[in-house]
């Protein structure tokens, strides 16, 4: 991470060996989505993206499961058994022995936390020179989560776990959300000083504040302005809950930049989608990340925008139409009742209510290629591969099988018979 011009070490650990019960699922719970993105690898992902140098993952229930996710784009350290925050980060000693630098603590089930509240937080941690900086929060209602014993002075002296806290701890509002920047050497030198002797009998990773602060090292925290960044998820309710707030950053953000959206309720716009100025997203419109549309474009309702789709400027996607992996040109009209695969479309065209791509032939998928001005009928079958030509007119209600040349005309179903009725 660069700070001040500096390069700085940075790891990141990622508690993850969690049972998550409340969940009840056969799978870890940290493998489950937020927008098709799995909980654990949208918090490794934001470890890469404020410039970890490494990320260690520490996992032990349903290890497999995690390891599956991440892959080799972190490395593993094991927990065989749950015996408290700072157990778990001992588990990865060997990747911190020996480094000069900062450790930031996550959670694998916090999965929402904004990357420039991460960046401050580490930024504060070198340029303060703290040892530890804790992200913090105000909490209404703090009950359940450790409490930040400050001095007169504001300086955090320690955090109280709830089972651990007298009554008058219990009325600190100002809670430790469990994401942590420490400076290495000083993180393992405490964690061998960390003793089970609290009610629930687990080595805590928060007695560590108070160990530095005897030494006289010192400590500070960044308050979190957003208090949903640090919600985590321990059942299906949370899971909805972290999902929904998402959507709406998301979906705040897309209208900051000039996007009209109809009902942020109903737009599922995924992460990384790109959308042009003046354009309309209409109810019950999903939209997959990776997707890019152009301006002064509508779009839904009922709108199925799936992965690697370009949109040009000028498009009309009406209701129900379902596209995967298709490029369309400006102005160009996809009204109704379509789905397009695997398809690149010209400039100027309309392509009529019913329309399908058969992308699919049971084995591969196929690509089907229309020019400019291109006017399907109604009720079309491209049977792909297939290529259509620029100012190619298909009629109403055709199977096409074969390549159109452009400026034809190309009709491909049975002729009409009309038999005069005898009853
Ligand atoms: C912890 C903090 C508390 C903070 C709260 C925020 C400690 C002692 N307390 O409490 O101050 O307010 O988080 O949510 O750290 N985990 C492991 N291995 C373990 C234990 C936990 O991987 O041995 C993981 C859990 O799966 C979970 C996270 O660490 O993802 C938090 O553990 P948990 O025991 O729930 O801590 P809290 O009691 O919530
Ligand atoms: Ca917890």
């Amino acid at each position: 991470m660069i700070i001040d011009g500096e390069d700085k070490f940075v790891i990141t650990v990622i508690m993850a060996a969690g049972k998550g019960t409340r969940m009840k699922s056969n799978k870890s719970k940290l493998v489950h989505k937020i927008y098709d993105k799995e909980l654990v690898k949208r918090v490794a992902e934001l470890a890469k993206e404020v410039g970890s140098d490494e990320v260690i993952a520490v996992v032990g229930h349903l290890k497999e499961q995690v390891e599956e996710v991440l892959g080799d784009s972190v490395k593993y350290a094991y927990q065989e058994e749950l015996l408290g925050t700072g157990h778990a980060v001992m588990q990865a000693k060997k990747y911190l022995e020996g480094k000069k630098g900062k450790v930031v603590i996550l959670y694998g089930d916090v999965p929402i936390i904004r990357k420039n509240t991460l960046e401050n937080l580490v930024t504060k941690s070198f340029k303060n020179k703290e040892y530890a900086t804790l992200l913090t929060a105000i909490y209404e209602n703090p009950t359940g989560y450790g409490r930040i014993i400050r001095d007169e002075g504001g300086n955090i002296k320690a955090i109280v776990e709830e089972k651990d806290a007298n009554m008058f701890e219990k009325e600190i509002k100002e809670i430790n959300s469990g994401i942590y920047c420490f400076d290495i050497e000083e993180l393992l030198s405490a964690l061998d000083e960390l003793k089970p002797n609290n009610v629930q009998g687990e080595y805590y990773l928060t007695d560590v504040i108070k160990i530095m602060n005897d030494k006289g090292l010192k400590t500070g925290a960044v308050i979190v302005e957003d208090n949903t960044e640090i919600l985590g998820v321990n059942d299906r309710a949370q899971l909805e809950l972290l999902t929904r707030v998402l959507r709406m950053r998301i979906n705040a953000e897309h209208m900051r930049r000039g996007v009209t959206i109809e009902d942020a309720n109903s737009a599922y716009i995924h992460d990384n989608v790109i959308i042009g100025m003046d354009t309309i997203i209409h109810p019950n419109t999903t939209i997959k990340s990776g997707v890019i549309i152009g301006e002064n474009c509508e779009i839904g309702p009922n709108a199925y925008i799936r992965e690697n789709c370009i949109i040009g400027n000028n498009v009309k996607i009406g209701n129900n139409v379902e596209i995967k992996n298709t490029k369309i040109g400006d102005r160009t009209k996809v009204p109704h009742f379509i789905y397009l695969g695997d398809t690149e479309i010209g400039e100027d065209g309309n392509i009529g209510c019913g329309t399908i791509t058969c992308n699919y032939d049971g084995k591969k998928k196929n690509k089907t290629i229309i020019g400019d001005r291109a006017f399907i009928g109604s009720n079309v079958n491209l049977v792909a591969p297939v290529k259509i030509g620029d100012d190619v007119i298909i009629g109403a209600g055709s199977t096409i099988t074969k390549d159109v040349p452009s400026n034809n005309l190309a009709v491909a179903r049975e002729k009409q018979v009309n038999i005069e009725r005898k009853d």
